[in-house]
Order: C-alpha cells, then sequence, then structure tokens
C-alpha cells in the first residue's frame, strides 16, 4: 500500500522539526585543542507583582505623580503633600515603589559556575526586564558577558528564552594559543504562579544553554 501524500508530508515534517530540535539541545563540538563551557541555570527566579513600577511600559505609571516627603512616599495628595509632588518615574526616586505601588519587579538567575545574576526595578541602572539584557557580574561588565532574558509572566506555564555571550573579555585559550569565545541561546519552559492579586512568581526547572557558535578573539 502507498502511503497518502498527507501522511507522507506529516512524517517528513515530524522527522524534521525532532531533527532541528536535537540540534538546538546539543553544544557544538569546538575547534581542536579549545576548550569549551557549559552554561547551566540552576536557579531561575522572577517576581513581577501586578503593581510593581514599570516606567517603560506602562503609560498610566509613567505620567503618575507621587508625594516625594524626605527620603519616602507620602499620600499623593497635592493638598497635603509636606514634600514636593514628583513623577513617580524620574530617575533617583527612593526605592521604587512609591505609594499605591506594590513590590519592586526583581529577576535572579545563577548559574552552576558561579555567575549571578541579579535585577531589581530601581530606576537607574535599569535593565528592562524579561525583555533583554539583565545584570550578571556587574563588576565585570566590560569584558562583554551578555545574559539576555525574554519572557511573560502573565501565563501559568509558557516558553522563555535566553541567549548567553560569553565576551572577548573572558575568552577561553586553545591549546594552540588561540583566544576564543562562545555564544549560546535555549527556550526553556517557564512556570508562573499567580497569588489572588496576581502578583506573578516565576521558576523554571534546572536547564542548560547549549553552546551554538564561536568566535576567534585577537
Ligand atoms: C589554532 O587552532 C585553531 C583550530 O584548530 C585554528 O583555527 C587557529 O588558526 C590556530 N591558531 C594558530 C595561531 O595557529
Ligand atoms: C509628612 O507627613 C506625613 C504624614 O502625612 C509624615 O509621616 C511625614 O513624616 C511628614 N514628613 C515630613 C518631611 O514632614
Ligand atoms: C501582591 O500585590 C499586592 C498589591 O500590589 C501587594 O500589596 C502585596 O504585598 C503583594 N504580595 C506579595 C507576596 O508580593
Ligand atoms: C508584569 O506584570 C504586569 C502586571 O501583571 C503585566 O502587565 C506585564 O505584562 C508583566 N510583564 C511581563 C514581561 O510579562
Amino acid at each position: 500500500m502507498i502511503p497518502s501524500r498527507s501522511l507522507l508530508t506529516g512524517l517528513l515534517a515530524l522527522s524534521t522539526s525532532s531533527f532541528t530540535a536535537a540540534l538546538h539541545s546539543r553544544s557544538i563540538i569546538p575547534p581542536e585543542g579549545c576548550p569549551i563551557p557549559t552554561w547551566t541555570v540552576s536557579t531561575f527566579h522572577w517576581y513581577n507583582g501586578s503593581h510593581s513600577l514599570d516606567c517603560i511600559h506602562n503609560e498610566v505609571d509613567r505620567n503618575t505623580q507621587g508625594c516625594l516627603c524626605g527620603r519616602a512616599w507620602c499620600d499623593p495628595n497635592p493638598a497635603t503633600c509636606n514634600g514636593s509632588m514628583v513623577n513617580v518615574c524620574w530617575t533617583g526616586m527612593p526605592n521604587y515603589e512609591p505609594w499605591g505601588y506594590g513590590p519592586k519587579q526583581t529577576l535572579d538567575i545563577d548559574f552552576e559556575d558561579g555567575l549571578t545574576c541579579h535585577d531589581e526595578y530601581i530606576g537607574y541602572r535599569i535593565h528592562d526586564i524579561a525583555h533583554g539584557e539583565t545584570n550578571c557580574g556587574y563588576a565585570d561588565r566590560g569584558a562583554g558577558r551578555i545574559v539576555s532574558f525574554y519572557g511573560s509572566s502573565n501565563e501559568a506555564s509558557s516558553t522563555g528564552h535566553m541567549d548567553y555571550t560569553l565576551g572577548s573579555g573572558h575568552a577561553l585559550k586553545c591549546a594552540n594559543g588561540s583566544s576564543i569565545t562562545y555564544y549560546g541561546s535555549v527556550d526553556f519552559p517557564l512556570t508562573c504562579t499567580h497569588d489572588s492579586y496576581f502578583n506573578a512568581t516565576c521558576t523554571a526547572p534546572v536547564f542548560e544553554i547549549p553552546v551554538l557558535d564561536y568566535s576567534w578573539v585577537s
């Protein structure tokens, strides 16, 4: 019996996609004599409150004024404010949890090799959490390492994405003395729980970011 055309197409699609999946979950073989890193995320924790201040994506927050009284926030009523009414999104505000706002957004990514990434919404030196670059090893940021995270905290389960650029400042030495640096990328399962206020706490199982590419550093 000759299988129908649609069955054949289906089988082909199936084998192509499993082939692709296998490719993406495996690291490349490095050039001969070169070491290759292993990037394993051991802890992933993202808190995004339903009332966390968001001066990047939330138009209402960007236009909101608060009462800054000394180093704290007081009732934002212009008639009773004993400090000054200021835009809550101005840079340098005390802690970015103005009156009426819930706990600030935080992101923690810890790697098995000791690299830790911590972001919190504090207004200055802000990374746009879940939209790209995270704050990994702030002290050696000049070395070019960039770990980026993309995802949504609005669904109970979804797919997060992470990119890892090792950077030329962290290049590894091959046996013949050449320096090499690497790049990796992965999709991973993201699980979020929401409390009765829709505050989201998102986690991920331990996962590895496969090394997918390299470049020479001169
Ligand atoms: C070192 O080895 C790599 C790969 O084996 C090669 O591409 C590179 O050109 C070599 N470097 C030198 C300085 O010979
Ligand atoms: C402003 O008033 C609030 C009460 O409304 C008080 O808690 C706060 O200490 C006052 N701050 C200053 C700087 O007087
Ligand atoms: C959840 O959100 C509410 C409203 O913003 C806030 O008062 C509360 O502290 C938050 N709870 C937690 C556990 O973050
Ligand atoms: C963070 O939480 C807010 C409030 O629930 C939501 O509107 C926003 O989309 C969330 N951010 C991301 C990147 O999922």
